[in-house]
């Protein structure tokens, strides 16, 4: 079951961290129901391998840059370039993220900023560079953050992510409610965990909390990286219209399952 072919056509769009992980995902799905794809992130390798599988793969063309979202002016001049080259900007997907689970005594400062500077930040930095682009949408822009069921309870040894990820949300809330004038919807996505990504690899399965996770899924299986693609899809186009300063949990109900 999918989206109507071509129901991005004539979209733009840019997804940081769309080299890797869920961001791959949601970059293969907005390319092959049209939409025309921008990437940004850190690391250059990821970024050729990307732009490679997703033509190999899955027939799109996919624009890229290097940049970091902690760098305001570098994220501006990395979207204005990428919106040169793909149209202009309708849909922003903030999705690069930072992670490391640490108890909070032992938690650094540095390290508290990271995680705060890449997280929180970085979404804040990345809707600013690309708020003339969104404004100028012809059918109004979106944002898409990507957030998590986490955010919304305590977080026992990723405190810098937790607060982080709460404030994106808030930050949605706010834009919905100050951007709408310009037609521009914002909301956030709250991935549960999603198999085959890192953030599951690490946070999860190498923490040896695997099967006791999993037992805990009312549904009863980790999600698909396709599964917060289709969630970007429906907010991004107008099926999701007027939808604005909302939270979608796709977690298959593991945020109301939280037995330790
Ligand atoms: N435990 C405790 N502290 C950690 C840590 C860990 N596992 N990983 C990083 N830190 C601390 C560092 O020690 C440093 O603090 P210090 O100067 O007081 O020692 C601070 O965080 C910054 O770390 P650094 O590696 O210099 O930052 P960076 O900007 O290069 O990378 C991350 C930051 C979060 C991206 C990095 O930790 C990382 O690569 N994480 C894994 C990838 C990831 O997060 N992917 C997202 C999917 S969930």
């Amino acid at each position: 079951m999918s989206f109507a072919p071509g129901i991005l056509q004539g979209k733009s769009a840019i997804v940081t961290g769309g080299a890797t992980g869920i961001g791959s995902f949601i970059v293969r799905k907005l390319g092959t129901l049209g939409a025309k794809v921008g990437i940004v992130s850190r690391k250059q390798e990821n970024l050729l391998k990307a732009v490679k599988d997703f033509k190999e793969e899955d027939g799109i063309d996919v624009a890229w840059r290097t940049g970091d979202v902690r760098d305001p002016d570098g994220i501006k001049k990395a979207f204005d370039e990428l919106a040169g080259e793909i149209g202009g900007i309708d849909i922003l997907v903030c999705n690069a993220a930072g992670n490391f689970i640490c108890p909070t005594e032992e938690l650094s400062w540095n390290g508290w900023r990271t995680v705060i500077e890449i997280d929180l930040n970085g979404t804040f930095n990345c809707c600013q560079a690309a708020l003339l682009h969104l404004k100028a949408a012809t059918d109004g822009g979106r944002v898409i953050s990507i957030s998590t069921t986490q955010a919304d309870f305590g977080w026992p040894g990723a405190a810098h992510a937790g607060a982080a990820k709460s404030g994106i949300q808030n930050l949605m809330k706010t834009l919905a409610a100050e951007w709408g004038q310009y037609g521009i919807r914002a909301n956030w996505i709250s991935p549960g965990p999603i198999e085959g990504t890192e953030g599951v690899d690490r946070l999860i399965i190498q923490q040896g909390l695997g099967d006791q996770v999993k037992k805990n899924i009312p549904l009863g299986t980790f999600g698909e990286g396709d599964d917060i693609a289709n969630a970007v899809v429906f907010l991004s186009s107008d099926t999701g219209k007027y939808v604005s300063g909302a939270g979608l949990a796709v977690d298959g109900a593991s945020q109301w399952n939280r037995q330790r």
